[in-house]
Order: C-alpha cells, then sequence, then structure tokens
C-alpha cells in the first residue's frame, strides 16, 4: 500500500531532501537513465534526479514525431537553460512504422507503448548499463491501472512485472506518493520554469490521441496545426484543456469556386477540475469564428470546423 502525501502535507524542502538522499544512496556510484517527454511528471523527475545524481543521471529524449509544433527543441531549450542535458533520439520512423494501417484506439495506444519500450528506449536502457531507471509514475497512475480504467505505460510493479527479472534493471519511482497538485508544487520548488509545472494536460499517445484513424505523418501534421492555432487563441481562457481533432470522414466544402471534398476538424475545450468529469467551456462566437477561420487558412485541406458541445461523460477529454 502506497502512503498518499497530500498537498496540505506537502513541505516541499523535505520531500526533495529526502528523495534526493534516498536516490543518492540507492544508485550509489552507478549510472541511472530516465526518459524526458517535457510533461509536468516527467519534468519534475528529471530535476530530482540531477539535483541527486548530476551527471550520473543520463536523460533522454525521444522524438516519436507526435509531439507538438516546437516541443522537442522546446523543451531541451528549457533544460538547457537549467543547467540539464537532454540526448534527442530521433525514432520518429519506429514509431510511424508501428502505426502504420492501426485505426482502433487501444490498438494505437499499444503500438505506441510497443514502439517505446520494446524498440527504441528498452533499447537504450539496456546499451547505457544503466542499473536503474527513474520513472516519474505518480499514485493516480496506479489507481487507474490498479482499477483497469488506463493501463499506464510506467506501471509494473503493481501489475506484477518485477522489472529488475524482466528487464535488468530497477525502477525509481520518487514521486508515487504524490498527484499532479504535489508534483506541480514540488516541481516549482526545484526551479522548473511554470511553462514546465504549469502546462494543460498532454497525453501519453500523443497527437495519436488526435487522429481519428490512421496516425501517417500527414495526418499527424494536420492535428499539429490545428492544435497550434487552438493553443494560441485559448491560452488565455483559463479552460483545462483544448485541442484540435482531425476526423476521418470527409466533407464537401468549395474552394477557388470549385467543389472540394475537404477534411474536418473539431475544437474541443474543456473545463474540469481532475479530467474525470468535464463540461465544454462557454467560448464567445467571436473566438470561435477566429479560430476556425485561422484553422482553414494554416491546416491544408480543411473545409469544415466544429466546435464539441457534449459533456463527459459520454464524451472524453480525447477523441481517441
Ligand atoms: P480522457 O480522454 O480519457 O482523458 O477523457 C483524461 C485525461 O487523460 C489524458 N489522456 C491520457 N494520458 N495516456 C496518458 O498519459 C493516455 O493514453 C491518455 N489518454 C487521455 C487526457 O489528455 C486528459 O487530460
Amino acid at each position: 500500500m502506497i502512503r498518499e502525501i497530500k498537498v496540505q502535507d506537502l513541505d516541499t524542502e523535505k520531500f526533495i531532501n529526502e528523495k534526493v538522499k534516498e536516490i543518492k544512496d540507492t544508485v550509489g556510484e552507478g549510472m541511472a537513465i530516465n526518459a524526458l517527454s517535457g510533461g509536468v511528471d516527467s519534468s519534475t523527475v528529471t530535476m530530482l534526479g540531477h539535483r541527486a545524481l548530476g551527471d550520473k543521471l543520463r536523460t533522454v529524449f525521444i522524438e516519436n514525431g507526435l509531439m507538438r509544433q516546437g516541443e522537442p527543441e522546446e523543451v531541451v531549450a528549457f533544460f538547457r537553460d537549467l543547467g540539464v542535458k537532454v540526448e534527442v533520439i530521433d525514432a520518429k520512423d519506429v514509431f510511424f512504422a508501428e502505426l502504420k494501417g492501426v485505426t482502433d484506439p487501444e490498438e494505437k495506444r499499444e503500438a505506441i507503448r510497443d514502439a517505446f519500450y520494446k524498440k527504441v528506449f528498452g533499447k537504450i536502457v539496456k546499451e547505457s548499463n544503466a542499473k536503474f531507471l527513474l520513472q516519474g509514475t505518480i499514485l493516480t497512475d496506479v489507481d487507474e491501472t490498479v482499477a483497469g480504467i488506463k493501463r499506464q505505460h510506467n506501471v509494473f510493479e503493481q501489475l506484477g512485472i518485477d522489472p529488475e527479472k524482466t528487464f535488468g534493471y530497477r525502477i525509481l519511482e520518487p514521486m508515487i506518493q504524490l498527484r499532479k497538485d504535489g508534483v506541480r508544487m514540488v516541481g516549482k520548488a526545484l526551479g522548473l520554469p511554470s511553462a514546465l509545472f504549469d502546462r494543460i494536460p498532454f497525453p501519453g499517445p500523443a497527437l495519436a490521441a488526435r487522429v481519428i484513424g490512421e496516425a501517417t505523418t500527414e495526418r499527424i501534421e494536420m492535428a499539429r496545426k490545428a492544435t497550434a492555432v487552438v493553443e494560441k487563441w485559448l491560452k488565455n481562457s483559463g479552460a483545462f484543456q483544448y485541442m484540435g481533432i482531425l476526423h476521418e470522414d470527409r466533407v464537401t466544402g468549395m474552394r477557388d469556386g470549385k467543389r472540394d471534398f475537404g477534411q474536418q476538424i473539431e475544437v474541443r475545450c474543456w473545463d474540469s477540475v481532475d479530467a474525470r468529469t468535464a463540461t465544454p467551456t462557454r467560448l464567445s462566437f467571436d473566438l470561435l469564428e477566429k479560430l476556425a477561420a485561422e484553422i482553414i487558412s494554416e491546416v491544408p485541406g480543411i473545409v469544415s470546423v466544429t466546435y464539441n458541445i457534449a459533456t463527459k461523460p459520454p464524451s472524453t477529454i480525447e477523441a481517441v
């Protein structure tokens, strides 16, 4: 049973000092490795690990081709400014090969997980001789996995998998007693800029969760452009999360006086506290019109833009 540390009981300095000591003592003279995605959890654990281990922690960013516009460069630059070197591993081809022809949402998630663990990161860990893998697992990941809601890619022990036996390395999970709000506090105390610890949530399967149907490079690029426009217009909306989703069905439109059997982007913007339930944000029609106009001009082939007005449940936040 993992003992939860609630935010009202969290003394960030004490927590950081304890975890730094634990990581140092456990790793000793050895090497550790971790994968940084730029999300709150992996960013915070990267800072914690570097405070404990310095150069004995190797941090890699796996470029899976599914991240948002400019994201890999931005994340690396943020950490460079914080004095942390991040190695970028270009694995775009591996991920797109794994996603080829896959249209079912769960199969897509599995393809991404397999590409990450079996084909890319697993290999890097083995070749690195690192004996420890540092992971940003949080209590919510464990809960959701145990409850069978969402099998989180970073949860092993609770599924009866012994990583030392299965993969040959031990996993360190210094944040497993925290939830998201606690992680944000620790991240802030470790000096992360608010652009990192206060980001809107972004799913593990990345833009593949925003493309209905096959996630090809071209279709991911369309979702990437749409998401960039949506994030630009809605960043001050105060909403919990917002995104652009590329649909699979084509719709008739017209362009340059001719019929254009084009594609469709659905905009979603959610008010929510914990992502378990959500309601669509009451955005102004003016704002929605500006958004639509920019999506149509920025994303080639789009002839229709819609705004989702259903609640979660029965909808979910992401469309895949
Ligand atoms: P849903 O779409 O299930 O999303 O309503 C709830 C929250 O979780 C994020 N999300 C994911 N995060 N792996 C993740 O790490 C996933 O497969 C995944 N699917 C959704 C979503 O962005 C939202 O914040």
